[in-house]
């Protein structure tokens, strides 16, 4: 076969196909594609019929063949598209069509996370921004730069999981006690004024009951400004509570201990679940719910990070988010925010 021959063959090749194309409905057009595009099909054993020619006119012929190819591949691909050939036809499919639908499970936030999220949009709303410190800490944030020289007495209150690491200084890591560590660590990096909230997972070595947890969670608040006090600490911790628990809220202090704050409090929110009645369960007839550890930022771990106490001031917080959580969704007992038994926290 010469040159000649061959164009003319692919030319009759062209125009059998365009013609039976025109026409076909989904069969015709399956017949059409294995008659010429096919493995045994014409315009395939014409381009294997290329091996026998010169290079040179190997590579032109081979040109030609394979644009053809394509063209009628384009061409088929669309007249399928137009008659619906390829399409599955549902009835006669092994689909039942008239089944229902499997139910999708829906996922949801854990209450904790529910919580947190509350907590923090309350204190987004009064201009906080939102910090975040390591949970594996060292010995400087989480006791030192707090105050808490070591072996004072008060590093006891936390019973501490050590790490087996060591810190730059060769002191052994620790998993944090509290979420104040993020004061220091915010303090060191950025510039006041400061307003941080700062939520997350703290450890310590305690017994499992219904109140404590060898892992629970916190939210650690702080203010670094000029001119700040408690009343200042006050009215915001009041602004929050309203926002969460409704207008009525109010906060009262009791004195209390924490290195890091002078002076230091428990702050109390009051009962929004009675009129102090004797027989409420939440605050035991007290009329006030303790909530908060806060305080006074002491001078010394303004200090410490690097500012005058002079000049800077402030105020810090730290809350037990569970404790908030029991609160929001009527829950007893904490070991259930943990055990993940979908059919307790799907109520919630
Ligand atoms: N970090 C303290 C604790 O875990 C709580 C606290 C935070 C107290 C900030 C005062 C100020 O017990």
């Amino acid at each position: 076969m010469n040159q000649a021959d061959w164009k003319n063959k692919l030319a009759l090749i062209r125009d059998g196909f365009l013609s039976g194309l025109a026409a076909a409905d989904a069969a015709a057009l399956a017949e059409l594609e294995t008659h010429y595009l096919g493995r045994k099909g014409e315009l395939t054993l014409s381009l294997r019929e290329l091996k026998d020619f010169p290079l040179e006119e190997r590579k032109v012929l081979g040109a030609l063949g394979n644009a053809l190819k394509e063209e009628l591949a384009a061409k088929l691909d669309a007249r399928k598209a137009e008659t619906g050939a390829g399409a599955v036809d549902l009835k006669k499919s092994q689909f039942d069509l008239t089944l229902a639908g499997y139910p999708f499970a829906k996922g949801s936030l854990h209450p904790l996370t529910l919580t947190v999220d509350k907590m923090c949009d309350g204190f987004q709303k009064l201009g906080f921004s939102i910090a975040q410190g390591p949970l594996i800490e060292e010995d400087y944030f989480n006791f030192e730069a707090l105050n808490f020289p070591p072996d004072h007495p008060a590093r006891d209150m936390q019973d501490t999981f050590y790490v087996d690491l060591k810190d730059a200084s060769g002191k052994d890591l620790m998993l944090r006690t509290h979420t104040s560590p993020v004061q220091i660590r915010t303090m060191k990096t950025r510039t006041p004024p400061l307003r941080t909230v700062s939520a997350g997972r703290v450890f310590r070595s305690e017994a499992v009951d219904a109140s404590h947890s060898f892992a629970f969670h916190q939210l650690e608040g702080f203010c670094l400004d000029r001119n700040i006090t408690m009343a200042d600490l006050k009215w915001t911790l009041e602004a929050f509570m309203q926002d969460l628990f409704g207008s009525s809220a109010k906060i009262a202090f009791s004195p209390s201990f924490f290195p890091f704050v002078e002076p230091g409090a428990q702050a109390a929110v009051s009962c929004v679940f009675c009129g102090s009645e004797a027989a409420c369960p939440v605050c035991k007839g007290t009329g006030w719910i303790e909530l908060l550890g806060a305080g006074v930022i002491h001078p010394n771990v303004i200090r410490a990070c690097g500012y005058d106490p002079e000049q800077w001031s402030g105020f810090a917080f730290g809350a037990g988010i569970e404790r908030f959580a029991m609160l929001l969704f009527g829950i007893k007992d904490m070991r259930m925010f943990y055990e993940n038994d979908l059919r307790i926290l799907k109520q919630l």
